[in-house]
């Protein structure tokens, strides 16, 4: 793959949507990316027109009924598949450069740790989703449970999102346990907005030496 893959990870509330336009609006500043590239902003799930349908059957809270945890797990592996196939390997492809919303990592936590699925299981629909594409560096926007909920008091909840404090805790313990992975960087959320923003651009100037 010609470009890079960056990836922000986080409970919810983290600021991984502040901290992607911060290092998007650096990232285009600086000339980092090859004058003939650009940088592609996404997310999971809800990446391209298919994930926007699954990303609602997922998280939309009007349903009586919500999926059962492997259904959800194969929705998520569903709109990954889709992603990867119609976003970002074109785009790595070309040599352009992408920042995702969650990724692989989500699902791990999330379904993993949070639902308690099957690890195995998990890897297993990964690799069919992702076809061996995974990123170059992710970042782990760490807050704790605590300072999530509290982020989050006024805001309209999503159907994981209103899971509540003990799942949130398992989900934040896997993403601890992930961030161990020599390609994610562990940066506390709840330092200034200055620090994290310098600390992730100096682990991007890293990444970029050491290609
Ligand atoms: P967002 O609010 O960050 O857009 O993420 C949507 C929700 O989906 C969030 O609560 C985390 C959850 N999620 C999973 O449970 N598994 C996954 O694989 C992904 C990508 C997200």
């Amino acid at each position: 793959m010609k470009g890079k893959f960056i990836v922000f990870e986080g409970i919810d509330g983290s600021g991984k949507t502040t901290q992607i336009n911060q290092l998007s609006k650096w990232l285009i500043s600086t000339n980092l990316i090859p004058e003939n590239n650009q940088l592609v902003i996404t997310r999971e799930p809800g990446g391209t027109e298919l994930g926007k349908s699954i990303r609602s059957l997922l998280l939309d809270t009007s349903k009586t009924k919500s999926p059962d945890s492997i259904t959800e797990l194969l929705l998520y592996a569903a709109d990954r598949s889709q992603h990867v196939n119609e976003i970002i390997r074109p785009t790595l492809n070309k040599g352009d450069w992408i920042i995702s919303d969650r990724f692989c990592g989500s699902t791990l936590a999330y379904q993993g740790y949070g639902r308690k699925l099957d690890i195995k299981l998990i890897k297993d629909l990964e690799n069919i989703a992702t076809q061996g594409i995974y990123p170059d560096i992710t970042f782990l926007l760490d807050i704790p449970v605590e300072e999530s909920i509290k982020r989050r008091i006024n805001r309209k909840e999503d159907r994981i999102e209103k899971e509540g404090r003990e799942f949130l805790s398992n989900v934040s313990l896997g993403f601890q346990a992930l961030s161990e992975d020599s390609k994610w960087k562990k940066i506390s959320a709840i330092n200034s907005k200055e620090n994290i923003i310098s600390e992730i651009q100096s682990e991007i100037k890293k990444l970029i030496k050491n290609k």
